[in-house]
């Protein structure tokens, strides 16, 4: 038997989404509702003790080479340095990145580096404050800006940030934005907004689509294709007036990456996905407390795998958004 997780397609998932907490500090409209969502109970969630065991058979078992720690808003778990820690204890020693809103980051980058951190990808839609206060109902641009700062001075390489344009909020924030990351040395992704949200509010005529991001950002910018390969990223990066710098577009809905896909997810419910857009769950944490050894809950993570779709199907008619938001899937 083969020991990766590989799929139908003969795709091969070496890169573990897990989220730590479906919780979050801010409420960006097009993620959650002003009043927030029904959490997880606490017993639900996997312990620290749970959530190693399943790492550390990805990493022995099942191939897993890359670790994303995400959310809801990672930086929530308790006692997250300590985890980071432990999971890079692991061998083969996986590399390992989290993907945050920023909020906190400026007191724990040094911390988070120290522990084994190796890289961060910080959500950040403006760098104009009313802005963002539109967008996730909270004033805290000057947190994310400190946060972006501190990650940088501990030494994660590179800093990305991730930015959705919704349309009327903040697509005149595109161009800004580009310029600030160039200022600072942040590599920059546009994201298409996708249909994730719990309001199951998205509509495709309110996206802004990666053609239209492009040609907003050529308004100010010259934009080539980027040399670098591109492998299982969701990115596509362009040279910026002629590079070195590069801004990416990640255009989940309307350039699918689906053919090359390369990831595995955990909620932090203890359940293994294959996709964000599959609501096939397999429940692992069940198998763990039921008192399942290492290679049975392997089994059950690669048969999961194998049962992953070739794509998404947004744009298909039809389609229907999955049953959890994207908060509770994890990013
Ligand atoms: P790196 O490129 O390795 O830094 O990470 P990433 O871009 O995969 O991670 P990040 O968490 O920053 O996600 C950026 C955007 O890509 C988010 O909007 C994610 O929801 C989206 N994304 C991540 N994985 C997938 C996926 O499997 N499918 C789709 N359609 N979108 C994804
Ligand atoms: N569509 C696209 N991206 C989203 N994100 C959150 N919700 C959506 C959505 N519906 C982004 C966040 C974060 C990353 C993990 O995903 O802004 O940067
Ligand atoms: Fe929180 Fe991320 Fe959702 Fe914004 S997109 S509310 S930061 S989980």
């Amino acid at each position: 038997d083969n020991p990766a997780l590989i799929d139908t397609f003969g795709r091969v998932a070496t890169d573990l989404r897990v989220s730590l907490t479906d919780r979050c500090n801010l409420r960006c409209t097009y993620c959650m509702p002003a009043e927030g969502l029904p959490w997880l109970p606490g017993e639900d969630v996997l312990t620290d003790e749970e959530l190693l065991r399943l790492l550390r058979i990805a990493v022995e078992r099942l191939g897993v080479t890359d670790i994303r720690l995400t959310g809801g808003e990672p930086m929530l778990r308790p006692g997250l340095e300590d985890l980071v820690a432990e999971i890079t204890e692991l061998r083969p020693r996986p590399r390992l990145s989290m993907t945050t809103n920023g909020i906190g980051l400026a007191k724990r980058a040094a911390k988070l580096a120290a522990a084994g951190l190796d890289r961060i990808n910080v959500s950040l839609d403006t760098v104009d404050p009313e802005t963002f206060r539109a967008i996730t109902r909270r004033d805290r641009l000057s947190h994310v800006l400190a946060g972006l700062e501190a990650a940088r001075a501990a030494g994660l390489d590179p800093v990305k940030v991730n930015a959705v344009l919704l349309r009327g909020v903040n697509e005149h924030e595109a161009a800004p934005l580009l310029r600030f990351c160039l200022e600072h040395g942040y590599h920059l992704r546009f994201i298409e907004q996708m249909p994730l949200d719990a309001q199951h509010g998205w509509n495709r005529g309110d996206m802004v689509t990666a053609e239209e991001i492009l040609g907003l950002l050529r308004a100010d910018f010259e934009l080539t294709p980027s040399p670098s390969e591109r492998g299982g990223a969701p990115a596509e990066r362009w040279l910026v007036d002629g590079g070195p710098a590069e801004v990416g577009v990640i255009a989940s809905v309307t350039r699918p990456f689906c053919a090359a896909c390369e990831r595995t997810r955990l909620t932090a419910d203890g359940a293994v996905r294959s996709c964000l857009f599959s609501n096939a769950e397999t429940d692992l944490r069940g198998l763990l407390r039921g008192g399942a050894d290492d290679e049975a809950v392997a089994d059950a993570w690669r048969m999961t795998m194998w049962g992953k779709l070739a794509g998404h199907e947004i744009n298909d008619a039809g389609f229907a958004q999955p049953i959890r938001p994207m908060s509770a899937i994890g990013g």
